[in-house]
């Protein structure tokens, strides 16, 4: 069985919950307070590891309460923090405001933006080990652990979100793309909306195929995953369930893919046990802590 290794942002999330979101200029009065540990690479890991793969996280830390929160909280998820140092600046922030089962989020890097090429440099991957990250660290530094992942032997797995332009060679180096159907129209520079039909979804992610080789998942919430895999393609049904809070379930789905993909299961089957993995997420509040267990997604397997 693979590693899977996560190169990524670290966050301490302030949640603030509401009845309704405010507009622009607008108070509303909030219900409750709440810090969840979030961050979507470190939200991968945790995923990653509840659901037994061996997982290493790189990444930084602040020098202040939050970071040494997020470090207790990270270790007690059984997660290999040798690559999480310290940065000379504030830990990763997250402003969120949930209502309704949707939420707006304001992300402060702190020392995310300090995740650099040397933090990587000592990483050692193998064979059949999976390289995760995601768009919240820089991206040269992504580059850096991918080529590095690549030169290994090991799969690539990017999940570029929040959505911002990214070099080509970056987009080279991903063997595995997973992305909604806004970071995909985003990307590929083409109007996408969920309602689309899966024709017209796989043939924009077809103009994104940077390799034949690639394979570009498109997770489409409760309308499940649509996948275009070098030249195959095809659909994984989605789960309808009642949310109480969205924060990281895209990040639930990724890190649950990548501990499947360490494990050998072939990608269909992957996909489908990520999309329970998320929607177990879904329904419980916070990120980092609302990733399931392995047999928490083998109860809804299970139950069909
Ligand atoms: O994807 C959800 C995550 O995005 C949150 O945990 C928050 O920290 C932001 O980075
Ligand atoms: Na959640």
């Amino acid at each position: 069985m693979g590693r899977v290794f996560v190169a990524g942002s670290i966050n301490m999330d302030v949640v603030a919950t509401a009845d309704r979101h405010p507009r622009v200029g607008e108070t509303v009065a909030g219900r409750q307070v709440l810090y969840f540990p979030g961050g979507k690479g470190a939200n991968q890991a945790v995923a990653a590891s509840r659901l037994g793969a061996k997982t290493t996280l790189i990444g930084r830390l602040g020098k202040d309460a939050f970071g040494a929160e997020l470090r207790t909280f990270l270790g007690d998820q059984g997660i290999d923090l040798g690559s999480v140092r310290e940065a000379d600046t504030h830990t990763g922030t997250a402003i969120i405001t949930v209502a309704a089962s949707d939420n707006t989020i304001v992300v402060v890097p702190g020392s995310n933006a300090l995740v650099g090429a040397d933090d990587v440099a000592g990483v050692r991957l193998t064979k059949g080990d999976v390289a995760v990250s995601q768009f919240e660290i820089p991206l040269p530094t992504i580059a850096a652990f991918f080529q590095r992942a690549r030169s290994a032997g090991a799969t690539t797995l990017l999940n570029p979100a929040p959505a911002q332009q990214m070099p080509g060679e970056l987009l080279a180096l991903v063997d595995i793309l997973v992305l909604n159907e806004t970071e995909l129209g985003f990307l590929a520079g083409s109007e996408v909306s969920d309602s689309d039909e899966a024709a017209k979804i796989i043939a924009v992610a077809r103009q994104l195929q940077a390799r034949e080789d690639q394979t570009i998942c498109i997770t489409l919430g409760k309308r499940g995953v649509l996948a275009l895999a070098g030249r195959e393609e095809f659909a994984v049904p989605g789960r309808v369930v009642t949310a109480v809070d969205a924060t990281g379930a895209g990040d639930c789905f990724v890190g649950a893919l990548a501990s499947q993909l360490a494990d050998d299961v072939p990608l269909r089957a992957a996909l489908a046990f990520a999309n329970a993995a998320a929607s177990i997420s879904v329904q419980r509040m916070g990120a980092g802590p609302s990733m399931p267990t392995a047999a928490e997604v083998a109860a809804v397997l299970g139950a069909g």
